[in-house]
């Protein structure tokens, strides 16, 4: 039997796989990215530049000296590798658990492709048993969870976290997410939501799955 470890370790040693000469990448955030970010070492000189989805991913990036471009200077990223907290066979994702989800949202929608890196306890049939992270405008906070509650959800402030971007983060439960784009949508149109962390929009375009028997693509 794999660790969990174990197995965000072999996918992020498979992503590097998908990697082509020149690319310009864009690099997630979490413990799976982190494990990524170590392989990318091994293969530095080989891509044009990264684009980080975080503060925290950008220190990385950069004490390892892998080259960083700002978003702005890229029409398009090439491929974008970053993990989630739950996913689908249809490759919609919930991400957001370290309250990155904006950013990363920002730059799946700027890549070309997205490869989202799990181990296989984070395949579900249906997406929403972990909360559901929404970045709000701080003024808003109050507001907006008024309005997920209306939705069914039952929100909970992260006290003490402040996100990338200097917002805060509602963590959402027993939302009921049959149709994920509908639900991505409808919280977006609540004013004062930054984001929210269905990934349904722009979802991954190819899952790698840590597994005890290797790595599943789907
Ligand atoms: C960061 O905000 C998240 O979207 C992460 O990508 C996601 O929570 C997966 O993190 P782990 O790889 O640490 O489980």
């Amino acid at each position: 039997m794999l660790s969990q470890s174990d197995k965000k370790q072999a996918v992020a040693k498979k992503a590097v796989e998908y990697i082509e000469d020149d690319s310009y990448i864009g690099v997630g955030t979490g413990s799976t990215a982190d494990c990524f970010i170590q392989e990318l070492k091994t293969i530095k000189h080989r891509i044009q530049g990264a684009v980080a989805s975080s503060e925290n991913t950008l220190t990385q990036l950069k004490s390892l000296g892998i080259p960083i471009v700002p978003l702005d200077s890229v029409v398009e990223l090439d491929l974008y590798i970053d993990g989630a907290d739950e996913a689908t066979r249809h490759r919609h994702l919930i991400k957001g658990g370290g309250g990155a989800l904006t950013r990363e949202k920002i730059v799946a929608s700027a890549s070309k492709k997205f490869i989202c890196l799990i181990d296989d306890s984070k395949l579900v049939e249906k997406l929403g048993l972990f909360p559901l992270a929404v970045e709000v405008i701080p003024m808003a906070r109050s507001m907006v969870a008024r309005e997920i509650v209306k939705l069914g959800g039952s929100p909970n402030w992260r006290q003490g976290f402040i996100t990338d971007n200097h917002n805060y983060i509602l963590d959402v439960q027993n939302l009921n997410i049959l149709e994920p784009a509908l639900l991505e949508s409808k919280l977006n149109q609540i004013a004062g939501v930054v984001s929210n962390g269905i990934f349904a929009y722009r979802p991954a375009d190819q899952l790698l799955i840590g597994t005890d028997q290797g790595v599943e693509v789907i």
